[in-house]
């Protein structure tokens, strides 16, 4: 009796986290809010992993296990983007984000964008896992274009 007691609290414990991650209590407002809270979440995770990288180029110690890794980790996290940036948020004057209104009606473009990303952290760690270094910086080039190529295009210029 006690064990179906304990169970039926974590049955109930995980639904409720479960219906809360689904908004359905939430206004549209709220909804937006979180929306541009998770996608600057993904970006700020992708570029804790491009940091390291980014270091090595300007000439810390090369490791090209961390190069490797952390390109492998962008190309999955690149996988989220277009559904991160899918919902339109731009009716709501009071949350901040620099994401041009441009990204509600180019979704096929965003794709596209996130696409070339993914290849071009692929080709990256491809090329750390060789253990080459001026092959590996070499692929960065493309890799943090892919970053700058969507930023030009759809996110207000913050430099
Ligand atoms: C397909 C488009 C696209 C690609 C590719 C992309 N970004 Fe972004 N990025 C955006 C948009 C749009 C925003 C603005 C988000 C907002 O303010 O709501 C953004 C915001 C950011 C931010 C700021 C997040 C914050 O907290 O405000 C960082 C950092 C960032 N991107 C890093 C990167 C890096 C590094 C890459 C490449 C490895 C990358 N992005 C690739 C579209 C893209």
């Amino acid at each position: 009796m006690r064990k179906i007691v304990v169970l039926f609290s974590i049955l109930t414990a995980v639904a409720s986290v479960i219906s809360g991650s689904v908004a359905q209590d939430m206004s549209p407002e709220e909804q937006a809010a979180a929306a541009v809270a998770q996608r600057k979440a993904l970006f700020q995770t992708i570029v804790y992993n491009i940091r390291p990288i980014g270091a090595m180029a300007q000439g810390a110690p090369f490791d090209a296990e961390v190069a490797a890794r952390n390109g492998r980790r962008i190309a999955v996290m690149a996988t989220m983007i277009p559904e991160m940036l899918a919902l339109d948020t731009s009716d709501f004057d009071n949350i901040e984000t620099t994401a041009l209104d441009s990204i509600w009606d180019n979704q096929d473009d965003i794709a596209e964008m996130a696409q070339a990303l993914i290849d071009n952290a692929n080709a990256f760690s491809e090329a750390a896992e060789t253990g080459d270094m001026g092959a590996t910086l070499g692929a960065f080039r493309g890799l943090g274009g892919s970053c700058g190529n969507c930023h030009d295009t759809y996110r207000i210029d913050t430099d």
